[in-house]
């Protein structure tokens, strides 16, 4: 159906709905029941208190809230959306109400975290960021949306681009890591895979792009805390990404819990309107974050749960996710005149047009049991998610100790070597703990010679030191100690690692330690006393063979950090594209630093190793018109094909405003032979390298530039150059 047909349609709906169907557009109920519940749930603990609803009648509402409830209001068409159905039986029951036994026979919206991967679960955002791959990012998001739409996803609440500086903050899990343009990137490469060419397809999902926004700079690395920050950072630290998703045709996006400097971004009339619509033009459908409306009134913005949905709808949030508010409150309050009935029609006309631009009014049957039984972790589908795992392992040391080779016996030590459910990370809602390869079950399956111990008896691991050649640890992080509600005040790793580590370093042996985490571990010691170290993160359902395929050598490790780790959570936030203060940490005391720990982080931002060494001369820097050009020799002076990761960062060096000292503007992922050598080329556009000033206004200024180019964020070629026009 064409563009202007459903605009028509779209009217010619609004004209005939009530008040509460138009209400009800707006309500998604989620796994909880509040928003199926016409009463408020704490209203209703306060009947069943006071005994205005008996027990009984109370348990036997639990019992069947999840059938009746939902159905009733379903049927009376207080309900547009569900977030959590995905499998395809429930999604075309509940489908089958809402086309069949509702006055208007809208079809409902089925939203889902598809977060990274469906079935088949792929790398963290932050592990999958580290390939530095767009066209692997797309890939994979693709795969997911085939899944995901077979169980009756519509939408995905995804991608997650919040810039994260602060390793304490758990859901740094979840996105592409500390820098702009990488969030950037990668937010448009999802936005890409999971809507594809064509929406109404039944493989294609709505990317709805979060959490806008900033809500990567809370606080003290505190889940859900306040966010404060300049209008500059905001825009051109917080913002770029959602901007780039937006561009890249995202049709929904959700306003983060938190506030910005005391207005929560769900309330945000200058975010969701201002910005969002009128200076980006985006006309999709905006959904609040899980009861993010209601909780205005703990922001102390709104004075109770009516007001709270007053202004939500004037600022811009279109549907309410499960908190109810809406489905309870607007009618209330365009009768009282309090609200007038045209935002709740531009606001209803944003959800039935998300739901046109999917052809759910043509073909709003789209989940489907056969395709599920297709779709669900095919071959094809592990191996890219092998691929993926394999792309973001980073090597992050190694004193000739990888790889191993298969004929050498392997001692394993540590828990997370055999817990193949550990390896989902968070936000893997379909994860299959069977479907898992663990390192433990790939030696298995591989027939590798290799004894394992959980590594905490160190009697045990001084028997298995007779007999094995080399050592592997798995330490880290379990997939609940990061992702939401997991901020960590002391991001060291556990004292059970510690004493492992101790002991294998004891034992003398060469040894690789292997990290599991959803972030950045502050892991001083381990850089300092192990020989080899790889970052694995939380890498999917093909763990176990992605890292026996790097430790013993088939894979050459391409990836780079996108997120620094730091040497202890005193530390944070902790970034590469910082400024330089008027005292940079040097040697002198008055300087900007600490009496106890470094300034600098234990890995740096783009920081990764290979099996392979490049080396990198001739840069040259060139004004070309519009645009600065950089071009720098890169020659892999190792004995092994490697792909690495050409980084070019830019420098400001004198401005209004005091810039970042080093800023990624642009990155090339290139093949080399052993011995051969290429020219990677930037082309960086002079209107790019601007700021803020202190009105607001975008400032592209003449002056000396610094451009440099490396491997890392931190060991680069430098040269200046003076742009003048
Ligand atoms: C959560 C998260 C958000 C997620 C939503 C729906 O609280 O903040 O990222 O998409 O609820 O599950």
């Amino acid at each position: 159906m064409l563009k202007q047909q459903y605009e028509a349609e779209i009217q010619q709906l609004l004209s005939q709905m009530t008040i509460e169907e138009k209400a009800g557009q707006l309500n998604q109920c989620g796994p909880s029941l509040a928003g199926a519940f016409d009463v408020d749930f704490e209203e209703l603990l306060n009947m069943v208190c006071d005994g205005r609803v008996s027990k009984e009648k109370f348990q036997k509402m639990m019992a069947s809230a999840e059938q009746d409830y939902h159905e009733e209001a379903l049927r009376a068409g207080h309900i547009g959306s569900y977030n959590g159905v995905s499998d395809a039986e429930t999604a075309n029951r509940l489908q089958r109400i809402a086309v069949e036994e509702t006055r208007l026979g809208i079809p409902l919206l089925f939203g889902y975290d598809v977060i990274h991967g469906y079935r088949t679960v792929t790398p963290i955002p932050l592990a999958e960021s580290c390939a530095w791959d767009e066209r692997l990012w797309e890939e994979t998001a693709r795969m997911s949306a085939k899944e995901a739409t077979a169980g009756g996803v519509h939408m995905t609440f995804a991608p997650m681009v919040d810039v994260s500086r602060d390793p304490r903050w758990g859901r740094i899990s979840e996105g592409a890591g500390e820098d702009v343009l990488i969030n950037s990137l990668y937010g448009r490469a999802k936005v890409k895979g999971f809507q594809g060419e064509d929406l109404t397809r039944a493989d294609a999902m709505a990317a709805c792009v979060k959490h806008f926004a900033a809500y990567g700079a809370v606080e003290a690395g505190r889940d859900y805390n306040r966010v404060d920050m300049s209008g500059q950072k905001l825009y051109e630290e917080y913002l770029p990404p959602f901007e780039a998703c937006v561009k890249a045709g995202a049709r929904a996006v959700m306003p983060a819990f938190n506030d910005i400097n005391g207005v929560p971004c769900t309330v945000n009339e200058k975010l969701l309107r201002d910005i969002l619509r009128k200076q980006w033009g985006f006309d999709g459908m905006t959904i609040s974050d899980a009861n993010a409306i209601a909780e205005c009134v703990n922001h102390g913005c709104a004075a109770d749960n009516a007001d709270a949905a007053r202004q939500a709808l004037l600022a811009g949030v279109d549907m309410d996710m499960t908190s109810g508010v809406y489905s309870r409150h607007l009618k209330d309050l365009i009768d009282k005149g309090q609200l007038n009935e045209q935002e709740l029609d531009r606001a209803a006309a944003n959800v039935l047009r998300i739901k046109f631009e999917l052809g759910l009014f043509d073909n709003p049957y789209q989940a489907s049991k056969e395709r599920e039984k297709r779709e669900m972790l095919t071959g094809k589908h592990r191996e890219l998610a092998r691929t993926a795992a394999e792309k973001s392992i980073v090597l992050l040391k190694n004193e000739g100790v990888l790889p191993f080779s298969r004929k050498q016996k392997i001692g394993i030590v540590g828990e997370l070597a055999a817990q193949a459910g550990e390896m989902t990370g968070t936000w893997a809602l379909r994860a299959v703990e069977s479907d898992c390869v663990s390192i433990i079950d790939a030696c298995e399956s591989q027939n590798i010679d290799y004894v394992y111990s959980p590594g905490k008896d160190e009697r045990e691991f001084r028997e298995m030191a007779k007999t094995c050649d080399v050592f592997l640890a798995a330490v880290g992080e379990y997939k609940r100690e990061s992702g939401e509600a997991s901020s960590r005040g002391e991001i060291a790793l556990k004292a059970d690692d510690m004493k492992m580590l101790e002991t294998l370093q004891r034992l003398g042996k060469p040894a690789a330690a292997v990290i599991f985490s959803g972030r950045p571990l502050a892991i001083p010691w381990l850089s300092e006393n192990i020989p080899a170290i790889l970052e694995a993160w939380h890498p999917g359902v093909e763990a176990g063979n992605a890292i026996l395929n790097i430790v013993f050598g088939e894979v050459n490790p391409s990836a780079k950090l996108t997120a620094a780790f730091p040497y202890s959570s005193g530390q944070c936030p902790l970034y590469y594209a910082h400024i330089n203060t008027g005292r940079p940490a040097g040697k002198s005391k008055f300087t900007s630093k600490y009496l106890d720990i470094p300034t600098e982080p234990v890995y740096p931002f783009g920081y990764g190793l290979s099996y392979t060494t490049y080396e990198y001369k001739n840069l040259d820097i060139q004004e070309k018109g519009s645009f600065i050009q950089i071009s720098v020799r890169v020659k892999n002076t190792g004995k092994r094909r490697g792909e690495e990761i050409v980084q070019c960062y830019v420098h400001d060096t004198v401005a209004k405003r005091a810039r970042p000292v080093k800023q990624l503007a642009g990155f090339q992922k290139t093949s080399l032979q052993p011995g051969e050598e290429k020219t990677i080329t930037f082309e960086i556009e002079k209107d790019k390298l601007g700021y803020y000033d202190e009105k607001m206004q975008y400032l592209v200024e003449e002056g000396v530039f610094e451009f440099f180019v490396g491997g890392n964020s931190r060991d680069c070629l430098m040269e200046k150059i003076e742009i003048t026009e």
